[in-house]
């Protein structure tokens, strides 16, 4: 049988404008935002890390500087950390920077998903890789990527995230064409569409921020036009490699936060501030009082 290579490399576009989060994101990477005490970003390059992808590559653009300088060492910060006696966040800092191997190359201009996935050739080359969303965070105990790169050993082919979203939600996302998902089972996808309308949607199964792709992807990529929203979409490239080779579908239902708008986003914050063990039980507290104050409880 042939001996399907592990994965090592993870891909991390983020040179999005993140125009729903305007204005905080005008000369702020939306990658950057904080959830709780951490930028999203952290959280998703900590989930490749913990599923074993050491190499990752973020694909940046203009205003992204600040994404290099977090994964970077600090030794202004760090000396005076330690001159201070600071050494929890003295670790805390220097953690950062030695998790994971940083590599970056940008976009020339944000034409969309599959353009940003497609620019990550020059670094994974013929090995397959996965892409992570930062616009998804992902319970750490629920582990959906090392998941899906364990399918992607046993299969040979190309694995993606679904989850089942509620009809009226399925116009924002990318929907597949499947029968039925079970919990951490593997469907073969026949066909995927881009944002469709309830009407027009294969299934209520959507296409969440994680995949992992062979390189037959950036092939499929050559030949798409614009599609929605004039973008070059990554889903239009994976509708491409459907011709060409399997591809499969993963499915789970618990640990996804989506932080890509900003109600979302504020729900995610607060669920992950209320689950910290740090200040969880006081913020609960501070949820409370704020409610019984406005006479909502
Ligand atoms: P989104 O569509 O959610 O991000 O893309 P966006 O375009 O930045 O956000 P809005 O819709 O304007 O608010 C998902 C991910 O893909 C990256 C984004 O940075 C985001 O992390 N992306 C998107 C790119 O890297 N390049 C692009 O051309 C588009």
């Amino acid at each position: 049988m042939k001996q399907i290579p592990q994965i090592t490399k993870a891909v991390i576009p983020a040179a999005g404008l993140g125009t729903r989060f305007l204005p905080a994101t005008k000369a702020q990477p939306k990658e950057m935002l904080p959830v709780v005490d951490k930028p999203a970003i952290q959280y998703v390059v900590e989930e490749s890390v913990d599923a074993g992808l050491r190499d990752i590559l973020v694909i940046t653009g203009r205003g992204k500087r600040s994404i290099e300088d977090h994964f970077d060492r600090s030794f202004e910060l760090e000396h005076y950390l330690e001159i201070k006696g600071r050494q929890d966040e003295l670790i805390k800092v220097q953690k950062i920077a030695e998790m994971a191997n940083l590599h970056y190359l940008r976009q020339g201009s944000p034409k969309g998903l599959g353009d940003a996935v497609s620019v990550a050739k020059d670094h994974t080359g013929d090995d397959s890789f996965a892409v992570l969303l930062a616009d998804d965070l992902m319970d750490p105990d629920v582990g959906v990527l090392r998941s899906m790169l364990a399918k992607h050993r046993e299969t040979g082919f190309s694995v993606i995230a679904l989850k089942e979203v509620l009809p009226e939600e399925i116009s924002l996302y990318g929907s597949v064409a499947i029968s039925r998902c079970d919990f951490s089972e593997l469907v073969k996808i026949t066909s995927i569409v881009e944002k469709p309308s309830v009407d027009e949607a294969p299934s209520n199964f959507a296409v969440m921020g994680r995949y992992v792709f062979t390189p037959t992807i950036y092939e499929a990529l050559k030949d798409v036009a614009p599609g929605k929203g004039g973008e070059l979409q990554l889903t239009d490239g994976i509708s491409k490699m459907l011709d060409v080779e399997p591809v499969y579908g993963y499915c789970f239902t618990n640990g996804r936060y989506d932080i890509g708008n900003k109600l979302d986003y504020l729900r995610a914050t607060l669920e992950i501030a209320l689950d910290s063990a740090d200040i969880g039980t006081q913020f609960a507290k501070v949820l409370t009082d704020l409610a019984k104050k406005r006479g909502l409880i």
